[in-house]
């Protein structure tokens, strides 16, 4: 995209200790879905202790998966309206500020769950894990939009991917020390989930030595001198006068473009179909029941007779972390289109055999061998194509103008989604037993189908190359102002995040 020959940017110590800084969020982000997976039971049998002591009865066992699928699930629920003051957010307080506010919610989140078996209270749980997914569904804006906005041009793809890296890796951290042996038994679970406010506290202390993100301070807040200072420190050089060029480039273009709402992108014709497969996409990401097995993998290795369930659920946390790394160099080479048809396909057929196996498995001891191997398979495969994908589709079926609604929705649909796994699957495995899983391979069925007659190839592709591909109906002037962006370089989900505050 930069037409601007620049001398080769060294990074400097202030660059990295910022990002460094940043991504903390992700981390956190990632250790908050993985957390409550390990100790269940333990903070089931505390559950059950508390309702004995105050009701004098032992907990229905119907009452009990409700509070624990609501205690799982409410941080999806604060994750989504954390997206809606997000943008309001970003235009009260710079980028740092809205980091430094934002911590105040994980301090108070983490605090709340890890009391909550000291006052012996399950809503206090179910509070911290509300307030907590808040903190999340802001942490993963703020974090993609600073580091997208502190990072050269050319580094900026590769550092989006360690928003994804940081949020895998805290999921394994969570899941590490979620064994037995550490955090995960029935008196230092509280610590487990209490750990959350360590990152909290890094970042708040980190913070105030990085800069502003000169990107905000130029283009939002027109502040050219406060940039100037900004990028110096960043880059460690004095003469920064072609990146300011290239900000102001950038200014020009998003002024060029009007601003589309969200309602708007439902009825203009010429988004309503992009938006559609967008919304559809991110609802393959989170149905594909990728969260059964973070939030659930425990118990369901022990109900596929897996002999060190806990082992299992770290390994599947450990193929995750290692397929990440696999799709960051795929994702350069392979078309979006293809990569998420294989992950979805992969998925599809790793959950047939789950079930089969978890049907085999009175009969045939060795199918637990085999229902492990398959979900180590169905999580590598989201990594491939199901997890990552969606995201950049959104970007680029969206020029700059209707993309931050559009992300918005994008967003919100997956955050609903996410819930309604959260909270129902519990109450579905337990009715449906080991068959659970061929609900999820009808749905990747669909998708896959749904991506094979509907979706378009964005790689390497225009706006406009990708709209003549939608053969729309009207044709609105709203088109003619793409630019011809370059899309050869993959636009990321931090890309767009780092514009959806400009407005
Ligand atoms: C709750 O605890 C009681 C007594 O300790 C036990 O008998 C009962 O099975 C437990 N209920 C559930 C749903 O775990």
């Amino acid at each position: 995209m930069s037409s601007v020959v620049r001398p080769s940017s060294t990074v400097t110590g202030t660059f990295v200790l910022s990002v460094f800084t940043a991504v903390l969020g992700s981390l956190e982000f990632g250790y908050n879905i993985g957390v409550i997976n390990a100790p269940q039971k333990m903070i089931e049998q505390d559950y059950n202790a508390t309702w004995l002591q105050r009701y004098g009865e032992p907990i229905p066992s119907g009452t009990l998966t409700s509070l624990w699928s609501l205690s799982v699930a409410i941080f999806s629920i604060g994750g989504m309206l954390s997206m809606g003051f997000r943008v309001r957010m970003c235009n009260i307080f710079s980028r740092r500020k809205a980091m430094l506010i934002n911590n105040l919610f994980a301090f108070i989140g983490g605090s709340l769950m890890a009391l909550s078996k000291l006052c012996r209270s399950f809503e206090m749980m179910i509070l911290g894990r509300f307030i907590i997914g808040a903190y999340c569904g802001l942490a993963s804006g703020l974090t993609p939009m600073y580091v997208g906005e502190i990072a050269p041009t050319s580094l900026r793809g590769a550092l989006g991917t360690l928003h994804q890296l940081a949020i895998v890796t805290g999921i394994l951290i969570a899941q590490i020390l979620g064994l037995e042996v550490l955090l995960g038994s029935q008196e230092l679970w509280p610590v487990l989930l209490g750990l959350t406010v360590v990152p909290t506290v890094l970042q708040m202390s980190f913070l105030p030595f990085c800069p502003e993100s000169p990107r905000f301070l130029y283009i939002v807040r027109c502040q050219e001198h406060q940039a100037k200072r900004g990028l110096r420190r960043l880059t460690g050089r004095q003469e920064v006068g072609d990146m300011l060029a290239e900000m102001k480039e950038e200014k020009r273009k998003m002024e060029m473009e009007r601003k589309v709402s969200i309602l708007e992108l439902f009825r203009s014709p010429l988004y309503r179909q992009p938006i559609i497969i967008s919304i559809l996409l991110q609802l393959s990401q989170q149905l594909s029941g990728i969260n059964a097995i973070f939030y659930y993998s425990t118990s369901i290795f022990i109900k596929a007779g897996v002999q060190s369930p806990v082992y299992a659920t770290i390994g599947a946390g450990v193929i995750n972390c290692a397929f990440t790394v696999v799709s960051l160099f795929l994702i350069e080479r392979m078309g979006r289109r293809t990569l998420h048809m294989l992950g979805l396909g992969g998925m599809c057929i790793c959950a047939v055999i789950m079930t089969m196996a978890l049907a085999l498995l009175d009969s045939v001891p060795w199918m637990s061998y085999i229902c492990m191997l398959s979900i180590f398979g169905f999580v590598a495969f989201f990594e491939v194509g199901p997890g990552p994908i969606p995201w950049f589709f959104v970007a680029e079926l969206f020029s700059q103008g209707p993309r931050p609604a559009a992300m918005a929705v994008a967003g919100f649909s997956n955050w609903t989604a996410n819930f309604i796994i959260g909270m129902g699957f519990q109450y579905v495995a337990d009715l449906c037993g080991p068959y659970v899983f061929l609900i999820f391979a009808v749905l990747l069925l669909f998708f896959l189908i749904f991506t094979f007659f509907r979706v378009p190839e964005t790689r390497g592709k225009t706006f406009d190359q990708i709209a003549a591909n939608f053969n729309e109906r009207s044709v609105g002037g709203m088109m003619d102002m793409d630019m011809d962006m370059d899309l050869d370089k993959p636009s990321t989900e931090l890309d767009y995040l780092g514009e959806e505050s400009i407005n």
